[in-house]
Order: C-alpha cells, then structure tokens, then sequence
C-alpha cells in the first residue's frame, strides 16, 4: 500500500514538475524573455533553462540565464510570467553569476495591511515592503542626502511621512526639525528633545525665520570643525543627523507656487 502511494505520489510530483516546465517556457517565450533564430525549418525559440524544481511549498524553480541576460530582465518580466506558473508574484534572486533562484509567491505580498515595528533600529527606517514581499529599509545615517514624497492628493503622502517621523523620533542618531505653519504637524512632539529644533503655526514669523538661521549656523559649525580628510559629517548621538522636514506646495496651474525658504540639510516634504 505504503510502495503504491510512493508511486502515485512521485507520479503526480513529475506531472506537476511537467506542467511548470512546459508553462515557464510557454511564459517566457510570451513575455520576451527569449532569444529568437530563424532556421530553414522555422523559428528556434530558446529560453532560460530551468535547471531544478523544488515543489514547496514554496514552488521554488532555479533557471540558468541566457548568456546576456542579466536578472534585472528576468524581475521586469516577472509579474508577466508569473500567473502563467500558478502565483501571484515572483520573488526573485541571484544564485551564483549566470542563476537565478524564483520563488513562487501565491499571496499578494501588497494585501492588507503591513505592521510598523517601533522603536526601529539606529540609523534606519522601514520605508515599506516591495512586491516581492521584501522591507525597503533605508540608512539615513550613511545613504541619504535628500528624499522627496510626492504624490497625487489622498495618495499617502502624510501617513508614510507620519511612519517616517514615528521611527525617526525615537532614534538617538537624529533630530526631526522644521517649521510647520499648520500647527498640526510637531504636536506629538512637545516636550522632547525634538522640539527645539521645531516651530509652529503662523503666530510667530520670527520664531521660523531664527529656526531656519539656527539650523545654517549649526551646519556651517558643523563645517568648519569637519577634518581636511572627510566631507562628511560623522553621525553620532552628540552630533546627529538633522532631518528637515518642509512643505513644497503646488497646484496645477497656479501662477504663484507657494515656497518656504529651502536649508542645506536633509530634507523630506510632506503635502
Ligand atoms: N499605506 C496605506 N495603506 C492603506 N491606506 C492608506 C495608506 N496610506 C494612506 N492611506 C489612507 O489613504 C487616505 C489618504 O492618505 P493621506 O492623508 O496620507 O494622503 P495625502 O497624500 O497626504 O493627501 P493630501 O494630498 O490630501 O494631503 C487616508 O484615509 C489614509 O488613511
Ligand atoms: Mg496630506
């Protein structure tokens, strides 16, 4: 009985390993991920050989690359390929130099909603998850010299800067500045080390105009006392990293685009 259902099983693992086979070359061929010859007796399609199969779960394949190809071809033609194998997404990765390892995703990895882990760690912020199901974490000690969010109204712009400032505010490497004429944006914030280096509301226009004098005097101390051999700013807990937040506002069509003087330091701006 025991041999019988061995059988049967091996059976339909090589029916299944068939099915793929013969739907990756079926998808490559349509998604372009291909080389094309003519012969005499017709076209010669070749494709990425698939080189092993392992059924999961996860279906993981492992395919040899044509030579030229490069991985980058194979990703931008994943979510092509990818439901003609069965999944949702394609997570893929390199293995070795000329392989690529596919893993079959068969749940939208962008479906629901994905949980902000806090405090996160020093010098870094989770900016979202890809759709192959990979965090985009970010270094803001090391990478980042400017960072822009735009986008369309009510398209997320304040909730991703709201789980930016969330991260950043509890990281010893960094101070959160700015001047928000709203008065909305800093009022967490009141209390903490952060709020020296905010200003609030339209009240007081001297208040934003000394913030921003402040924040070029610190940047240019910061210069002057920076050794001849770096051009740099080392990021430490006593000298961390200035992020400024400002608001570029812009409607379409409107001859007087409203602007806040911009500073030299890191800057993020959240409509
Ligand atoms: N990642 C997300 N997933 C699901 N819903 C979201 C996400 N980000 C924002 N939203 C929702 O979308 C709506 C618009 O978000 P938000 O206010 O951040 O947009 P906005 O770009 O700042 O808009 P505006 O241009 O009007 O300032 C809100 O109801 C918010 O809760
Ligand atoms: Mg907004």
């Amino acid at each position: 009985m025991g041999f019988w259902t061995a059988r049967q099983e091996r059976a339909l693992d090589e029916r299944e390993v068939d099915a793929l086979w013969w739907a990756w070359r079926q998808a490559c061929e349509g998604a372009g991920l291909c080389t094309r010859v003519d012969t005499v007796t017709g076209p010669t399609v070749t494709v990425p050989r698939l080189v092993d199969v392992v059924l999961g779960p996860p279906v993981v394949l492992t395919v040899q690359l044509l030579p030229g190809q490069l991985l980058g071809d194979l990703r931008r033609v994943a979510l092509r390929i990818a439901p003609h194998l069965g999944a949702v997404a394609l997570r893929v990765t390199a293995l070795g130099q000329i392989h690529a390892r596919i893993e079959l995703l068969g749940a939208d990895p962008l479906d629901g909603t994905v949980g902000l882990p806090l405090p996160a760690a020093p010098g870094r912020v989770l900016l979202g998850r890809d759709e192959t199901a990979r965090d985009l974490v970010q270094s803001w000690a090391d990478d980042v010299a400017h960072t822009i969010v735009q986008g369309v109204t009510r398209s997320g712009k304040s909730v991703f800067t709201y789980g930016l400032l969330s991260q950043l505010a509890a990281d010893p490497l960094v101070t959160l500045c700015g001047s928000d004429p709203t008065g909305l944006l800093w009022r967490p914030f009141a209390g903490i080390r952060h709020a020296a280096w905010q200003v609030s509301g339209v009240d007081d226009l001297a208040a934003h105009e000394a913030l921003l004098l402040a924040l070029v005097e610190d940047m240019d101390a910061r210069i002057s006392s920076m050794p001849a051999d770096r051009d740099t700013v080392e990021i430490t807990p006593a000298q961390p990293l200035r992020v400024v937040l400002e608001e570029l506002a812009r409607s379409t069509g409107s001859p007087t685009p409203r602007r806040r003087p911009r500073t030299r330091s890191a800057s993020a701006s959240a409509p």
